[in-house]
């Protein structure tokens, strides 16, 4: 289905085939845009949770002032920036790189913070030319597929996060010794934990949607690791089913936007021997409810 916006008729939304995401064409992300036509964006972000803008081959700059347009930058920790851009991140990795893939595994970005990023903007500068998909899966139609006895079970459950797997002094990036063209920060501050509703309501739509992952969540409060573990790990592979996914493919000048309070996504790899390179920035968002 193909939908015209109304205020902004230049706009079209088309939700891709799996009712998942959408693209949307119509609009030059590097100037300004209008308070209505800012309004339709934001919304079909709400509807679409993913959204992708094909052929907008942005400057930094303009990256910059489309993400600030959507809200204030987040926070983002343990990666050094880009020099002279404190709010980007590249995501590069050499044709010759033998370390893991930036991302791998599943998660919702940064969701051992406070308050987590509501958005990600990632734009693609070089798209390799076999591999590099980024897959997400919708953790609000993962939570509605669950029965009502399982609801209920979690429903005042509160989810522990961390970033120590991925960041903290004994997590993934401490132990890894091939190269890296991206410099990861590894600190003690990743092996603090918070934790969140492990079902969260999204503050625009309403809708709840599962908040774990299995990189940053560790444990449930109150429960053991072994129940937790139990829980969790259910939980992981329900949400990750098929039916839930929208796989990205990406082309060069692609940006992409998504919603961190209702998805959790993955970088797949599988372009060893070229050259990826994308250009990252982050929406501040709310304390998760
Ligand atoms: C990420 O932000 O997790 C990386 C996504 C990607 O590089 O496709």
């Amino acid at each position: 289905m193909t939908q015209a916006l109304a205020a902004a008729p230049d706009i079209v939304v088309t939700p891709q085939p799996t009712g998942f995401g959408a693209e949307i064409v119509g609009l030059d992300l590097s100037k300004p845009l209008s308070p209505q036509v800012l309004a339709q964006v934001k919304a079909a972000w709400a509807s679409h949770s993913v959204v992708a803008f094909p052929d907008q081959p942005l400057s930094l700059e303009a990256l910059e002032a489309f993400t600030q347009a959507i809200g204030p930058f987040g926070v983002d920790p343990f990666i050094a920036p880009m020099a002279g851009h404190p709010n980007v991140l590249e995501l590069r990795r050499e044709p010759d790189e033998k370390a893991t893939n930036f991302g791998a595994g599943w998660h919702s970005d940064w969701s051992f913070q406070k308050t987590p990023p509501a958005a990600t903007l990632l734009r693609s500068q070089v798209v390799p030319p076999v591999g590099g998909d980024t897959l997400f899966a919708d953790c609000s139609r993962a939570y509605d597929a669950l029965s009502d006895a399982m609801k209920a079970m979690l429903a005042p459950l509160r989810a522990v996060h961390s970033a120590t797997r991925a960041y903290g002094t004994q997590g993934v990036f401490a132990k890894e010794t091939e190269k890296r063209t991206m410099e990861i920060i590894v600190s003690s501050e990743a092996d603090k934990t918070l934790s969140h509703p492990l079902v969260r309501t999204h503050p625009v739509t309403g809708r709840k949607a599962l908040f774990v992952s299995p990189t940053y969540t560790v444990g449930i409060e109150g429960m053991t690791l072994k129940e937790a573990h139990a829980i969790l790990g259910f939980l992981f592979a329900h949400m990750t089913q098929d039916e839930f996914i929208y796989r990205h493919n990406w082309r060069k000048d692609m940006l992409l936007m998504w919603d961190n309070r209702c998805t959790v996504h993955l970088a797949e790899g599988g372009y060893d021997g070229h050259l990826r390179v994308m250009h990252r920035t982050t929406v501040a968002g709310d304390a998760p409810v």
